[in-house]
């Protein structure tokens, strides 16, 4: 990737290793003082994982342990995750077109400068205690005998962290959470191709072109008496289409450089982004210990070393009393975000509400220097920020990014980076990130200090991004279910929200706190959330997909309770990891039949068969999921003859894929031979009944495939040969990811709970998971568990760089230990001075 510069320093470092390796692993026992401290700071840590215990006198002191043992396990990430949210990659890979695109991108976002704004006008009570936490990695990092590898490598060096670090990487990670807009410029491609009724079915538009759409996180009856009892204005019902178009008039684009330049297409190994989780809590009438229960697995990349980070904050609250924060930690933010208190159960999960939108302007181009834009009959003059970026042994380069009222018009979204016009039109990126937000940071603090669950969920509320579904439990036995981040109300029918936005689609308001959508103890007992509808349909939830992890989830816990069975802490271990696809299984009669109707030839009997007897299982050791998933990736593309190959990827890696897929296969069978939905345009050709055809072609080539590759004996078809787990690392592009990279052979795919997304590439590299697991129970007997996929180390040369993985994969766990236990095995105490 960096060329000979760097074929002559593998010799150095090869020649070097062995004092480097020794001298690279930071010490976890020892001493070190500090004048950001008025109190010692205790790090203790295990043996077997090094997960860090800091026992502080306060939670400010707390932070900054945490930033210490940051520093101390993940300095290049942090030093990655600095640099990429700010557009500043640049500056320590030098001069590549892509590195520099993604740096162009970035800055186009224009949220640097909110950040700036926002470092001013913190809350005091913020500002110590990120400062804390910043104080504590610059301590960290001189703690260390020399900076890691990668540094070593790249010839770079780590510079002073600083609060407006923290505050950009949230940004960017809030950012990449929204990820619908991202769908926008695809659905109005379908709309232009098909008309907007297929593009609506295509793109699942609206909960009546969803497979499955009834599964949501709160219930009607619930909703309605929240609505109720919060006066909640935003609950319009919407006839089911909406009745215009609001793009009449569509403006000609190439989708192709749209899609590829999407920062999902670089962000496999720079960027950390919330794609999905899973998330549930029992409450104590459904457990056996009769204290509730609290699950949670978010769903981001497979990097290494992992996006987590655990560890443990003990630490004196302001009453003196002893409190505790435990759970998985994000380098660069002080906050576990999915963990546990003494009093209260956290957890997270993507919420997929439609916090960005992108616009279509109109513009006049008076000159390069000057933009005007058309809102409401008026020429209103572009906003005009400029952007310098450095770049590692070369000039620096500036660009010019304009904004309109939405936001910023997003040249450098485009790989030509240049100012592109698409015959008059251009597009700008409204976001919630652009939102100038001080008051999240304190709600992040204060909510976990808090007792009461009800007044601790109120400081979450304050949280603008990201726009997460969390899930509660307290001591005090009570269950709850929030929603963070800012919900936008928009103008028309929310039908039209899945598509680029004309300006009469402008941001109406926010809903106000009190009307944020929220349950305590639902009468049903348990709560589950895992990406799916989080209220029932109306403006809001109108176009959330449904999961198939969340039928799942909820079809096991109803089951089990409908039984009078009580949970125990291994039922919740059972469920993380199983690996059943919901949506396959009940789609496969029909999927069956319609294989039998068309396999006319009487070829695939054996493979039906297979299907037939697969119990839907993504196990490492099934012939029917290696079939199926070698099935589905060759029938996704056998859609969209007129668009680029990147552009079928972005439609088919989706839920919106998974949801149009298995509501067809119905529709399908409910056919009558010709009928319209077995000839439609997308299915590339006219041939009679082309749609269905498509299904035993796909069988066939994918028999075909697999006897390439496993030959044709059925015992020897296993998924995990096909599918791996595989850990990338900001070095896998170079001769160095032998040294980083990890990759084990793997079970599940993106349905099923237990969840490993591999895109649809033909390479069944899944590429996001589990890649941290927690149980929590509010019982003081019952043991609590948590566990990372790789390892508490980034440092390739530490055995804790990937010995989470070697029990993650076998769906183990580590035993969280927590409160005023002192007996680890090794102790760092930082002193004062
Ligand atoms: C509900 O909101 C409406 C409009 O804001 C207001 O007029 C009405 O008094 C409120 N009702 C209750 C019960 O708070
Ligand atoms: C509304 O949507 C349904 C379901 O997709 C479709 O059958 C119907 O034709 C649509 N009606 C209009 C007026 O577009
Ligand atoms: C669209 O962009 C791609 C990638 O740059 C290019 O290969 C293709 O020719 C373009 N298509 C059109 C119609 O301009
Ligand atoms: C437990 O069950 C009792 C009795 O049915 C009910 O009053 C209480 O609200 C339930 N608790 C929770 C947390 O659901
Ligand atoms: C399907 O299952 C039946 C019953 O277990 C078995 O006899 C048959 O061989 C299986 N078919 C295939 C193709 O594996
Ligand atoms: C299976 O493969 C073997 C060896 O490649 C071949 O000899 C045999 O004919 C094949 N059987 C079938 C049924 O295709
Ligand atoms: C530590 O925990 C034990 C067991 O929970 C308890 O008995 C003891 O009082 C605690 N000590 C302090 C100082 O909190």
């Amino acid at each position: 990737m960096f060329g000979k510069i760097i074929i002559s320093t593998i010799i150095i470092v090869i020649l070097s290793s062995f004092v480097f390796i020794y001298q690279s692993i930071p010490y976890y026992q020892g001493e070190w003082s500090s004048k950001h401290i008025k109190n010692d700071v205790n790090i203790y840590r295990d043996n077997a994982y090094g997960i860090p215990h800091i026992h502080a006198k306060t939670l400010k002191e707390g932070y900054y342990g945490l930033g210490f043992v940051h520093a101390q396990d993940r300095l290049w990430q942090l030093h990655l995750r600095r640099m990429s949210s700010q557009g500043r990659l640049s500056e320590i890979f030098g001069f590549r077109q892509e590195i520099l695109n993604i740096d162009k991108y970035i800055r186009n976002l224009g949220y640097l400068e909110s950040c700036k704004r926002i470092v001013e006008k913190l809350s005091e009570n913020a500002r110590v205690h990120l400062q804390s936490y910043a104080d504590g990695i610059n301590d960290g990092v001189k703690s260390l005998k020399m900076l890691p590898i990668e540094f070593k490598i790249l010839g770079v060096q780590f510079q002073d962290w600083k609060i407006f670090d923290t505050i950009a990487f949230i940004k960017l990670i809030s950012l990449l959470n929204v990820h619908d807009m991202f769908h926008e410029f695809m659905r109005t491609k379908f709309d232009e191709l098909y008309g907007r009724e297929l593009a609506n079915i295509l793109g699942s538009v609206g909960p009546h072109n969803q497979y499955d759409s009834g599964v949501t996180e709160i219930q009607e009856k619930e909703w309605i008496q929240f609505m109720q009892t919060h006066n909640v204005s935003y609950n319009k019902k919407f006839e089911q289409n909406s009745t215009k178009s609001v793009n009449e008039k569509i403006t000609k684009y190439n989708l192709t450089e749209i899609l590829q330049s999407i920062p999902e297409y670089y962000s496999n190994y720079i960027f950390p982004t919330l794609k999905a989780s899973n998330a549930w809590v029992i409450s104590g009438n459904h457990t056996k210990s009769g204290k509730p229960h609290l699950a949670n697995d978010p769903h981001l990349e497979n990097n290494i070393p992992s996006q987590w980070y655990q560890a443990e904050i003990y630490y004196q609250m302001e009453n003196q009393e002893y409190n505790f924060i435990i759970g998985g930690t994000l380098p660069g933010l002080p906050f576990s975000l999915s963990g546990r208190s003494q009093y209260l159960g956290w957890g997270l999960t993507t919420l997929n509400s439609d916090g960005g939108d992108i616009y279509e302007e109109e513009i006049l181009q008076k000159d390069n220097e000057n933009l005007l834009y058309k809102f409401n009959n008026d020429w209103i003059p572009c906003k005009k920020t400029i952007e310098i970026i450095k770049i590692k042994d070369q000039e620096d380069q500036s660009i010019t990014i304009f904004h309109t009222h939405h936001g910023p018009i997003m040249q450098y979204y485009i790989e030509n980076n240049k100012l592109r016009n698409h015959n008059g039109y251009f597009y700008s990126l409204q976001s919630i990130i652009h939102i100038d937000d001080y008051e999240s940071f304190d709600g992040f603090i204060m909510f976990a200090q808090g007792k009461d669950l009800k007044q601790s969920m109120e400081h979450l509320k304050h949280i603008c991004y990201p726009n997460n579904g969390m899930v509660f439990i307290s001591h005090d036995n009570h269950i709850g279910y929030l929603t963070t981040g800012r919900l936008v109300i928009k103008e028309g029918h929310p039908d039209d929200n899945g598509y680029v936005k004309k300006n009469n689609k402008e941001w109406v308001r926010y809903v106000p706190y009190k009307e944020i959508p929220m349950i305590i103890d639902p009468e049903k007992g348990y709560i589950v959330v895992a990406n799916n509808k989080f209220i029932p349909d109306n403006e809001l939830s109108w176009n959330t997909q449904p999961t198939s992890r969340g039928r799942r989830i909820n079809d096991l816990i109803t089951q089990m309770i409908n039984q009078g069975q009580k949970f125990s802490i291994s039922d919740h271990i059972k469920l993380q990891s199983d690996t059943y696809d919901s949506y396959v299984c009940n789609t496969k009669y029909e999927l069956i039949q319609l294989l039998k109707k068309y396999d006319k030839k009487r070829e695939l009997i054996n493979e039906i068969e297979i299907l037939e007897n697969w119990t839907c299982k993504w196990d490492q050791e099934s012939s029917g999921a290696l079939l199926y998933g070698v099935f589905e990736y060759i029938y996704s593309f056998k859609f969209h003859s007129q668009l680029d190959e990147a552009v079928i990827k972005q439609w088919n890696n989706f839920y919106m894929f998974d949801s149009f897929h298995f509501k067809n296969l119905i529709d399908m069978n409910n056919a009558q031979p010709n009928d319209q939905i077995l000839n439609q345009p997308y299915c590339n050709g006219f041939a009679q009944d082309k749609c269905a055809l498509n299904l035993v072609e796909s069988l066939k080539e994918a028999k075909q495939f697999i006897n390439e590759r496993f030959g044709n004996q059925t015992i020897d078809w296993k998924w995990g040969q096909l599918h791996n787990q595989v850990f990338t690392h900001s070095f896998s592009k170079t001769p160095f990811a032998f040294i980083f990279e990890r990759r084990i052979p793997y079970s599940s795919n993106r349905r099923s709970v237990s969840a490993s997304s591999y895109h649809l590439d033909g390479s069944f590299n899944g590429k996001t998971g589990s890649n941290y697991k927690q149980i929590i129970s509010m019982d003081s007997e019952e043991s609590n568990f948590f566990v990372i996929d790789t390892g508490i180390s980034g440092n390739p040369f530490s055995k804790l760089y990937t010995n989470q993985m070697d029990i993650w994969k076998q769906n183990k766990y580590v035993k969280m230990e927590f409160g005023n236990r002192t007996n680890y095995d090794l102790l760092y105490v930082i002193h004062p001075v």
